[in-house]
């Protein structure tokens, strides 16, 4: 019988737990079976996967999975550290079925219970939110990007002392502030090194692209700016509206400091990526006018303590 199966990550799974789904694993282009409901993982097993490997669960044990991830993240025993890297870990596969479910209005759904974990999280676990952080980085999925868009945007927010309405807002509006590059040629995307000017032209529409994408759901104003308007520049030469700094929204504000800050410290296959303190120190003195100085103040002073 044929079964459908959704990946996780390696990560988001430890040794000696108590598994209440089956694991597969992908030899070739088969699932073969590789752990039974019930059972726990050997350490020694364990530990010759890598982060980046995957495990297959069949999609009827989706629930168990979901539930399985939220007692880990209530458990008062495990550390914050480990709690942080499942929700990474957890996320990653949900992002990544976002960006390539077609359905964008279920997309924009599943992100609500993504983003509410986060915040959760955030007020769990004060001291949570550095280290996971600190695991945001370095490789160059748009996913990823999305994510951790939405984690650096996060931290900002809750320093700038957004309530968890607001944050979740925000977290959603960062995963969400690239959606528009759907619509550009996926060539364009994935091209190593820099864009012609047509190509470029084309790139530069993908905020207008993904406000009309957002235009066809029922999405807030808020979450639409953080799209539309993540390239203004606060000194009004941003595109595709040049809107002067008082007029750009807050949190889209917020996704364009948390946008950059990602791209300088993230690795690409035709660049080498900043050190977090180099990347808010270009962007605090060469870059300065783009930004709101006051978030900028709290990215450098606060959030990275630099
Ligand atoms: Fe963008
Ligand atoms: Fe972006």
């Amino acid at each position: 019988m044929a079964m459908d199966f959704f990946n996780v990550r390696v990560g988001c799974l430890s040794a000696d737990t108590v598994l209440p789904f089956d694991l597969y694993v992908q030899i070739q282009d088969r699932q073969v079976h590789y752990l039974r409901s019930g059972d726990k993982l050997k350490p020694d097993r364990f530990e010759k996967f890598v982060n980046s490997d995957r495990f297959y669960i069949p999609n009827e044990q989706r629930q168990s999975f979901k539930d399985f991830i939220s007692r880990r993240l209530d458990d008062e025993n495990l550390h914050f550290k480990n709690k942080a890297e499942i929700l990474r870990e957890s996320s990653l596969s949900l992002v990544e079925e976002i960006y390539e479910n077609p359905d964008v209005g279920k997309a924009l759904e599943d992100s609500k219970k993504i983003i509410h974990e986060f915040v959760k999280f955030m007020e769990q676990e004060p001291e949570g939110m550095d280290h996971l952080i600190s695991l945001s980085n370095h490789d160059f999925y748009t996913y990823n990007h999305s994510l951790d868009v939405g984690v650096y945007a996060l931290g900002l927010g809750r320093l700038i002392g957004f309530s968890a309405t607001e944050l979740e807002e925000l977290g959603r509006g960062a995963l969400f502030h690239d959606v528009g590059k759907r619509w550009v040629d996926v060539d364009i995307i994935c091209k190593k090194g820099a864009l012609d000017e047509v190509e470029w032209a084309q790139m530069k529409k993908h905020p207008e692209f993904g406000l009309q994408i957002l235009n066809e759901y029922n999405v807030s104003e808020a979450i639409k700016a953080c799209c539309f308007e993540h390239h203004e520049s606060f000194l009004g030469n941003g595109y595709p509206q040049e809107l002067p700094g008082k007029d750009i929204h807050p949190m889209a504000r917020i996704i364009a400091i948390s946008d950059t800050y990602d791209a300088m410290t993230t690795q690409r296959s035709y660049n080498q990526p900043m050190t977090p303190k180099d990347a808010i120190e270009f962007m605090t003195t060469k870059l300065k006018d783009r930004y709101d100085p006051e978030y900028l103040r709290v990215l450098r002073e606060v959030m990275f303590q630099l």
